[in-house]
């Protein structure tokens, strides 16, 4: 630690989650390295924290070795949304794998405590449900998800081989479906898609018959699970669950939306895609007991901050 300051390195830090995190880590009187390739993230997520003095950006690929002396890393470094994570799905495979082993190797050189943003995807298309972390998943490896979702499942039993070979301290979140302001406005997921088109007025695409069920966890509750996360004692590794358990069937979330900006768009249907999972609900009850942790924020307070956000950004 320098000067009193914990050195923290967040990847994919100008990212959507990873800019509220590094926001977090300031605002505690952390030292916080933000380095990113800008592949889905942009200097805009970040532009507010460039004049702290405590915050610093570097461009960097995962994919390649960092050598940075730091005390704690959170690995969030990898595209979130299909859209982006199949534009180049080898990169996405070699961001999760890749960029694991090195942010392991830097752990290892450096002592650093290194957290992993793991997915509710590693539990693919649940039969289980809702999903505790003994479930082991249900994926297709060949699919068109296969490069996100395999490349997560395979981030995490690297993080577990360093755990049990190289006595690491690591702690893998899994982060279910997460939601609020900076979110890419067109990158295909469900929240952002569907208050961009109400506020435009455009029809709003429902992918199947809409009874698919998403839980929706606002991003501030998130950030304070990875907090905590981080701050347990060694022995607590994880993975653990981090998501807001209310389930909500996507064509509510739909009608929400529309409701609540008072919107005159129609609702139109179509096919849903290859192995989109039906149900998606966590089980938290690990996070309840470990870190004494659950989502705060209704789905209507959270919608409603997000809603601000994109009708700033879009000038609606
Ligand atoms: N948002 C969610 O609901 C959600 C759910 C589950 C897991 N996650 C995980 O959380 C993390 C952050 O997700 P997000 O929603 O903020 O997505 P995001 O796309 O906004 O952020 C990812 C960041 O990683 C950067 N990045 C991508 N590849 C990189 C590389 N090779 N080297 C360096 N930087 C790279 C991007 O430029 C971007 O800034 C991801 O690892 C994602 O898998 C997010």
């Amino acid at each position: 630690m320098k000067y009193g300051r914990k050195r923290v390195l967040v990847t994919g830090g100008a990212g959507f989650l990873g800019s509220h995190l590094c926001e977090r880590l300031l605002a505690e009187g952390n030292d916080v390295l933000c380095a990113d390739n800008f592949f889905t993230g942009t200097k805009e997520n970040i532009a507010h924290l460039m004049g702290n003095p405590y915050f610093e950006l570097m461009r960097h690929d995962v994919t390649f070795p960092l050598y940075v002396e730091v005390d704690e890393i959170y690995n969030l470094a990898c595209p979130a949304s299909p859209i982006h994570y199949q534009r180049d799905p080898v990169q996405t495979t070699k961001t999760s794998v890749h960029g694991a082993i090195n942010m392991l190797g830097l752990a290892k050189r450096v002592g650093a405590k290194i957290f992993q943003a793991s997915t509710s995807e590693v539990y693919g298309d649940p039969e289980v449900h809702p999903q505790t972390e003994d479930y082991r998943g249900s994926v297709n490896p060949i699919g068109p998800r296969a490069c996100y979702d395999e490349g997560k499942r395979c981030a995490e039993t690297l993080f577990f081989d360093y755990f049990r070979q190289h006595a690491l301290r690591i702690k893998v979140g899994r982060i279910f479906n997460t939601y609020g302001p900076r979110m890419h406005p067109n990158d295909g997921r469900v929240v952002s898609n569907f208050i961009v088109q109400a506020l435009e007025g455009r029809p709003i695409t429902l992918y199947g018959d809409g009874s698919q069920t998403r839980s929706f966890c606002y991003v501030d509750d998130l950030i304070e699970a990875f907090i905590r996360l981080m701050a347990t004692p060694d022995d607590v590794t994880g993975p653990i669950n981090i998501g807001n358990p209310q389930e909500i069937t996507v064509r509510q979330l739909a009608e929400t939306v529309i409701a609540m900006i008072g919107s005159k768009s129609e609702i139109v249907y179509h096919p849903l895609p290859a192995d989109d999972p039906m149900q998606r609900k966590p089980d938290i009850s690990l996070a309840r007991a470990t870190l004494g942790w659950e989502a705060k924020a209704s789905l209507e307070e959270g919608l409603g901050r997000t809603i601000a956000y994109f009708q700033a950004r879009l000038g609606t």
